[in-house]
């Protein structure tokens, strides 16, 4: 037991060592920007261009929608007034993906999470070939509000992309209601600089992948067949409680049910559902709810989510005994963890001495899944 509290004091520390240097850059940067902007004024250069990319993208708002949905709450009526925005400029990339490329971690993030992306580099998501497999990790994040848009977290985020060469950021707000937004945006990104991943995870960043668990799994499937499973919801329906941070008016969805779909926290795509996924996309209407829209795509295209017990999307059962080996049999992806209790799972994936068993549950259920 004392290594392992003895690996996580150490582990605390460096969060915490990494924290100080993120902050020291940040005011070193801080310093010299102000200084060049300084300069700038002084000899008028035309520096300010490179500012100007940081400025909200232009894209006006449906006025009509706006009067017309008075009646909603706030966040509603802002998302129908600029539903028909759906291009935005990336403000930071990474590299192209490798062609040897098994699988893709597109893991959603939001630009104040720093804590969960130093979780996930230091554990699942930083292996770079697992059974002689690719695995590449990616993070997806939209601009902070403007209540929370501290230059700091600008500038962090810079640093990040350039030292570890995982961020993919683009121009719009990065909210809840914008998670649609990002998925769009991301399958584009995929078509352009990623269709070598043969296969794409995509999920939250409080999650934790068993990521030997995936590789084994998706062993026994080739990318260019539709494959599609996750933790999945069948009649599901539409809350129409305006308390709720899932509200959905009538005016927005009107029929009774969802299309089945797979819990946002993490499901796993081949590449022909991905790039068909794209497709169907950019012709489907955005909904404020992104994977209620997979879904909605994924009925267009006839695909039907696989539901597979390792996918714990909802969260595990607590209180869950992390120490105990068979816990990890067959998980996939647990969602909802903080970054303590991801190293900790992660160490005891790691861990040959413990193991419960190594086989994976490979069988899909038939039936249809929620029911
Ligand atoms: C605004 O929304 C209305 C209702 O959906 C639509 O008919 C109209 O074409 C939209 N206008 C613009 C400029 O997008
Ligand atoms: C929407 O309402 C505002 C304020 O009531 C009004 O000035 C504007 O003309 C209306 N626009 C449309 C397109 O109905
Ligand atoms: C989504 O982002 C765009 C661009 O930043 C913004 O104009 C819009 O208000 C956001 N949508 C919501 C529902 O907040």
């Amino acid at each position: 037991m004392y290594p392992r509290i003895r690996n996580l004091a150490l582990y605390t520390f460096s969060i915490t060592l990494l924290a100080c240097v993120f902050y020291l850059r940040k005011e070193a940067k801080l310093a010299e920007s102000s200084a060049d902007q300084k300069m700038d004024v002084v000899s008028h250069k035309p520096k300010s261009l490179v500012l100007d990319n940081a400025e909200p993208t232009k894209c006006l708002p449906n006025l009509t929608l706006a009067n017309s949905s008075l009646a909603l709450p706030e966040l509603h009526r802002v998302f129908l007034t600029y539903k028909h925005c759906r291009s935005f400029p990336v403000l930071l990339k990474p590299p192209r993906c490798s062609k040897e490329l098994f699988l893709l971690l597109a893991i959603k993030s939001s630009p104040i999470n720093v804590d969960q992306r130093v979780a996930i580099r230091n554990t699942w998501g930083k292996e770079v070939s697992i059974r002689g497999k690719n695995v590449r990790l990616v993070f997806l994040l939209g601009r902070s509000e403007a209540k929370i848009q501290v230059p700091p977290l600008h500038q962090l985020l810079a640093y990040e992309s350039q030292e570890f060469g995982d961020i993919l950021q683009w121009d719009f707000i990065d909210n809840f209601f914008n998670l649609t937004l990002k998925e769009l945006h991301f399958l584009r990104w995929y078509m352009e600089d990623c269709l070598h991943a043969r296969f794409v995870l995509k999920g939250d960043d409080d999650v934790f992948v068993n990521t030997y668990n995936i590789i084994e799994f998706l062993q026994d499937f080739g990318p260019e067949q539709d494959l599609f499973v996750g933790d999945v919801i069948a009649n599901a329906r539409p809350i129409r409680n305006t308390k709720v941070k899932y509200f959905v008016p009538e005016a927005m969805y009107g029929a009774s049910f969802y299309p089945r779909y797979a819990g946002g926290g993490g499901y796993v795509m081949s590449r022909e559902t991905v790039r068909r996924l794209q497709s169907t996309a950019e012709g489907t209407e955005l909904f404020p709810i992104d994977d209620v829209f997979v879904g909605m795509c994924l009925a267009k295209m006839s695909v039907t989510p696989k539901n597979h017990p390792g996918f714990k999307t909802f969260g595990i059962q607590r209180p869950f005994n992390a120490f105990d080996p068979c816990l990890y049999k067959g998980l996939m992806i647990v969602h909802k963890l903080n970054p303590t209790e991801m190293w900790i799972m992660w160490t005891l994936v790691r861990d040959d001495s413990i193991r419960c068993a190594m086989s994976v549950e490979k069988k899909l259920p038939l039936s249809p899944a929620g029911l």
